[in-house]
């Protein structure tokens, strides 16, 4: 893994690391080969992306990049840093954005995101997204947007109350633009997402009959072969659809999610000490007083169970165990020990590749340049014909990152 190499796409960036990506609009028409290539991709395409909050943890893991990973080979894939997003709640607090870009993109180098098989971009240097966001925001009402429950839910959990910002509800729609512009048929998230997802469902939709005469009859399915320009996605959602984190139930009683704001984290970034640490501590069945009492194993309850369940490779063990721990017969401190060994397993690698990077953060800079502009690309391509769409082509121009 560390003879990772990077497809370089020009010789040295000269340029100051912290000035980003350059872009510039020249009024010149899009390659008839860039046409091409958008139009004969073999591989089915998917978009995600992630919100820059911090350093990526086992909940992200299981919920998104592990399946990521395994679509990598059979897709062309599209990972989104939506750095624009993160100024919905963050806006006073630009210096750190700006280093969970960086630490959202080491991650996910760290993991196994391949920089030549897939593209790493960044949102803010995408202007089609924003040009496609406008255009959106016309087909959805106010109403149907304040009615998304992940927004409802993101009012409440951040206590926002009516103070949140005109971009707030805005960030909805572009994230529909994230998704289109791009023009994927399938979107891995996180079941949190799937209220976004469907709003964007709805945009293709509308966009699909209102200029491309789509007959609203058509199948979700069939929407681009009645000649549509926007794909009615799928999601695909990952294996474990909500991780809890190490501590104790919330005020309803049930476990919380893990979350980096919660505090009941482990990171992909944590070192074997830390991890140790966290297993160690972490909360269980507070009825067990001694080893020899029995033992809650139900997951959902007790999540160094869930823990096990969901990473051990070793399934047969977790139920042999379980099995003990119901009878008393299996202490904390031997499961959690257990538990130590497969965390570290998994995240070791990791770790490692991560350092790596950490000490080449320029490199890091390079991958998302190459990406973003194989991203202009597309985007570009799909707001030209979005706009030939709804009869608004009047210019050809040419984007270029620098
Ligand atoms: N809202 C997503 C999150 O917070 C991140 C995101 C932005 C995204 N744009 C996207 C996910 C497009 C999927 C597709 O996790």
């Amino acid at each position: 893994m560390n003879k990772f190499k990077m497809r370089r796409m020009e010789p040295q960036m000269n340029a100051d690391q912290k000035s980003f990506i350059g872009v510039h609009l020249r009024a010149s028409a899009v390659s008839t080969v860039t046409l091409a290539l958008m139009s004969s991709h073999a591989k089915p395409r998917i978009l995600t992306g992630d919100t820059p909050t911090g350093r990526l943890h086992l909940g992200h893991y299981v919920g998104s990049i592990e399946n990521r990973l395994a679509m990598q080979d059979a897709f062309d894939c599209y990972f989104l840093i939506a750095n624009k997003h993160a100024f919905t709640t963050r806006a006073d607090k630009p210096d750190e954005i700006r280093q969970s870009v960086i630490d959202v993109a080491t991650d996910w180098l760290a993991v196994g995101i391949d920089p030549n098989k897939s593209t790493m971009c960044l949102q803010s240097e995408i202007p089609a997204i924003d040009e496609l966001t406008f255009f959106f925001a016309m087909l959805i009402p106010f109403n149907r947007v304040m009615r998304n429950p992940t927004l409802a839910q993101e009012i409440k959990d951040k206590e926002l109350g009516d103070k949140y910002p005109f971009g707030f509800p805005l960030y909805a729609v572009g994230q529909c633009a994230d998704i289109l512009a791009f023009r994927p048929q399938y979107v891995p998230v996180g079941e949190d997402q799937l209220p976004h997802l469907e709003l964007s469902r709805e945009v293709a939709r509308r966009f699909d009959q209102l200029y491309c005469n789509v007959n609203p009859h058509t199948e979700d399915a069939d929407y681009v072969k009645a000649g549509g320009l926007f794909p009615v996605i799928e999601p695909k959602l990952g294996r474990v659809k909500r991780l809890v984190g190490t501590g104790a139930p919330g005020a309803d009683g049930t476990l919380l999610k893990m979350s980096k704001s919660l505090n009941n984290a482990i990171f992909l970034s944590d070192d074997a000490d830390t991890v140790q640490k966290k297993v160690m501590t972490m909360y269980t069945d507070p009825k067990r007083i001694r080893a020899t009492d029995p033992g809650e194993t139900d997951a959902a309850k007790n999540p160094l169970w869930a823990f096990h369940e969901t990473f051990n490779p070793d399934q047969n063990w977790v139920r042999e165990q379980q099995d003990l721990y119901r009878q008393g017969k299996v202490g904390d401190v031997a499961v959690k020990r257990r538990l130590v060994e497969v965390l570290n397993a998994l995240i070791e690698p990791i770790r490692t590749r991560r350092k790596q990077y950490e000490s080449r953060p320029d490199e890091v800079i390079d991958v998302l340049r190459a990406g973003t502009r194989r991203a202009n690309q597309i985007a570009e391509g799909t707001l030209m014909l979005a706009k030939k769409a709804m009869r608004q082509g009047f210019f050809d121009r040419r984007l270029t990152i620098e």
